[in-house]
């Protein structure tokens, strides 16, 4: 089990580059199953859920090569539908799979996706729009079994503009005969990346980035050279990064455009952010100011998963917050470490935290038990005085392909160990 040692209270100055975008990626991996040829993937996070992606695409008899930044990959040589137990269980990200292998195999056997300490992750969005293209499922022992002799084009409405279920019938309706509309869709960054990955390679996907889809089934799809956009996610950790701490950094290729809500949040904290040439420079305040209320939404609205770095910051900020969380329900596994670091914070019912500021946060050994949650108790370390010992580091680096290497280049002194 990782360590992160930090050592904190020192401003963060420079640049860092932003890296490709986790949830960008692993749909576009996913998709890779359809796609009839070679196809690079410039820019893409080195990183274990995209280890762990090129292992299930291996075991399924793919192709899949570093070749420097990039990743090269030729799936026409795939043999099997059943995918590995290792690769599925504890992996949300693997559920992509479902819809490319339907559109590709017409038939797949996986173990139940697992879930996390965030929330349950059900998937009965999933199923149903997936059985509305006429796809069988059926669980045995722990197993899900998904078959149909070809995928049927429909219109579906999602009762909750789902991330990975609007991504996994992209994935099955490319294939499928006929027309798919989805209405109600997700406009997250990563499902228009996706979008724009498989209209670059055929296919005909109208509506990109709105809440409804219009998709042409059944296109042949040829491989083609894509760069995966950079990760708004790791952006912004390192824009709370900046705040905490009265540092000044540049955030190298960080997408502005889909971070608007989050420049928003930040300056209305006391940051100063301007767009350059380069990505986004960050003033951090001499002490944040505390946000009324910010509760998580959906895109464009503030995105859950920098709601815990919001939350430490405001636990070293002037005045009181309540930040609401309104996409899982299990998304303040940080409070209890960070009252051991002396943050004044408290729990109103099981979807919103109050956050009185306090100047510094005491350093402590405290553990990372989620990807999000961990990088925001290594911030804490930052604002922190003292020493802080982060156990459990191998959730962080599910989705960082180093943060320490970041932020050891920007000032802090911070090591694995
Ligand atoms: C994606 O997860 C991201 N993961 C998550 O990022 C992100 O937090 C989430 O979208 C929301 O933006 C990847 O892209 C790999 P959802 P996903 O389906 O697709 C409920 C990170 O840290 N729901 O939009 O699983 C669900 O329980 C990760 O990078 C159902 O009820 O998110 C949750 O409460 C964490 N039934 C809410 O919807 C379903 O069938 C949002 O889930 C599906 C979802």
């Amino acid at each position: 089990m990782g360590s992160i040692l930090v050592n904190g209270c020192i401003p963060l100055q420079g640049k860092v580059r932003i890296q490709g975008s986790k949830n960008a990626a692993l749909p576009i991996l996913a998709a890779c199953l359809l796609v009839e040829g070679d196809v690079w993937l410039e820019n893409c996070p080195k990183i274990a859920d995209v280890y762990r992606m090129i292992r299930i695409l291996r075991s399924l008899g793919c192709m899949a090569v570093w070749e420097g930044r990039g990743l090269h990959i030729n799936t026409n040589r795939m043999n099997c539908g059943e995918l590995p137990a290792e690769a599925v269980t504890g992996m949300r990200s693997s559920l992509f799979l479902l819809g490319a292998l339907i559109g590709r195999n017409r038939e797949v056997f996986m173990e139940y996706p697992g879930g996390c300490v965030i929330g349950k992750r059900p998937i009965d969005i999933h199923l149903d729009a997936l059985s509305r293209m006429g796809v069988v499922f059926e669980e045995k022992d722990g197993m899900l079994h998904a078959r149909t002799s070809q995928p049927e084009g429909c219109e579906y409405l999602l009762p909750f503009p789902s991330v990975g279920a609007t991504e996994n019938m992209i994935l099955a309706a490319v294939m499928a005969r006929g027309v798919t509309i989805v209405r109600g869709a997700a406009r997250e960054p990563e499902v228009v990346s996706l979008c724009e990955f498989l209209n670059a390679c055929g296919a005909d996907i109208e509506g990109v980035g709105t809440d409804e889809l219009r998709i042409e089934g059944g296109l042949p799809l040829s491989g083609i050279v894509f760069r995966i956009p950079p990760d708004r996610i790791v952006a912004g950790t390192y824009l709370f990064a900046t705040m905490i701490t009265a540092g000044s950094v540049l955030l190298e290729q960080a997408p502005v455009k889909h971070m608007e809500e989050v420049i928003r949040v930040a300056e209305s904290m006391g940051a100063e952010c301007q767009e350059t040439r380069e990505g986004l420079f960050v003033q951090g305040p001499g002490r944040p100011v505390c946000p009324e209320r910010i509760s998580t939404q959906v895109y464009p609205g503030f995105p859950t998963d920098l709601q815990s770095m919001l939350l430490v910051c405001c636990c070293v900020a002037e005045g009181e917050s309540r930040i609401w969380e309104t996409i899982f329900e299990n998304r303040f596994r940080i409070v209890e470490p960070l009252q051991q670091m002396g943050a004044n914070l408290w729990m109103e019912g099981t979807q919103t935290v109050c956050v009185k500021g306090v100047e510094r946060l005491a350093g402590q050994t405290v553990e990372a038990r989620e990807l999000r949650g961990g990088a925001a108790l290594v911030l804490a370390g930052l604002t922190a005085y003292g020493d802080t010992r982060i156990t459990g580091t191998e959730f962080i680096d599910r989705g960082y392909e180093n943060i320490c290497r970041d932020l050891r280049e920007l000032g802090a002194r911070i090591t694995s160990v």
